[in-house]
């Protein structure tokens, strides 16, 4: 059966009334919160929720307040037009697209305990990017009440921190984290791949590449050397600056000191001018 039309609403009080005449006819919703630009890793969570739940929303809102250079939120892409032409060709079945006035009408002061893992690995070089990352995504789930949210691994902190924060405030959502998707080469895919000229797209490699060969040399290795023979990997050349290049346990992302437990390789690096993460679950 040919999919309805893509519904777009600006407005959280249109959406909530299209979703509250949906959940009183028993369908379940499904959310993927996104900032737009959208890829194949967006489709993948896109593809997910729809084998999950009735009614499929995404949300593309650039939100200031997790940037903390106004650089970055300025140039951040906004190919508007050609995300709603995808979407309307994918299973998603509503897109909220909010004007910032919509999301922030007031002057607000927000801080929620997030606890040390706001402050850890990309919480040091994005000061306050997870207050406001929790600030929007709660304000999001608020207005869509959905059933399930779906995020990528390649943001496996982010993903902790809205777990935190879903904790924090006793949200009634169940939070699925998705594989990372990647290109053929392995790099991770990211909207802000596009900022990559052709040599670039090759540095950007050595991030996969080196979480690779941190993982087929897991059992070998001691944590040490693991750690100290990927940095020195990113760091060979100056094409790469890493930010950080750590191993942490997958529940809290405390620095790693032992085997025994889940643990998760993570790095943050430079390609140009352009900030890159990605990640892999070790054991
Ligand atoms: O991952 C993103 O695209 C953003 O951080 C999110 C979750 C949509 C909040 O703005």
């Amino acid at each position: 059966m040919a999919k309805e039309q893509l519904k777009i609403f600006t407005t959280k009080k249109e959406l909530s009334n299209y979703l509250d005449f949906n959940r009183r006819n028993s369908k379940t919703v499904g959310f993927v919160p996104t900032m737009g630009a959208l890829h194949d890793g967006h489709f993948s969570l896109i593809k997910l929720a729809a084998k999950k739940s009735d009614i499929i929303v995404c949300s593309i809102f650039v939100n200031p307040t997790q940037f903390n250079d106004p650089k970055d939120l300025e140039k951040y892409p906004r190919p508007i037009e050609e995300d709603i032409r995808k979407l309307k060709l994918s299973s998603c079945n509503v897109l909220f697209l909010p004007e910032t006035a919509e999301m922030y009408s007031t002057e607000e002061k927000w801080h929620a305990d997030l606890g040390e893992i706001e402050n850890a690995l990309e919480g040091q070089y994005r000061i306050g990017h997870y207050q406001g990352v929790t600030q929007i995504v709660k304000k999001l789930f608020d207005t869509v009440q959905a059933d399930f949210a779906f995020f990528g691994q390649k943001d496996y902190q982010q993903f902790c921190v809205i777990q935190k924060m879903v904790r924090l405030f006793n949200i009634p959502i169940k939070l699925i984290l998705c594989p990372t998707v990647r290109e053929k080469t392995g790099l991770a895919m990211s909207s802000r791949n596009i900022y990559l000229s052709e040599n670039q797209l090759k540095n950007a490699l050595k991030l996969s590449e080196v979480l690779e060969l941190t993982k087929r040399n897991f059992k070998l290795k001691s944590l040490e050397q693991l750690k100290t023979e990927a940095f020195s990997i990113l760091t060979k050349d100056d094409d790469i600056k890493p930010d950080y290049f750590e191993i942490c346990t997958m529940d809290d992302l405390k620095p790693a000191t032992m085997k025994d437990k889940p643990l998760i390789a993570l790095v943050a690096a430079y390609v140009g001018t352009t900030r890159l993460i990605d990640n892999i679950i070790l054991n």
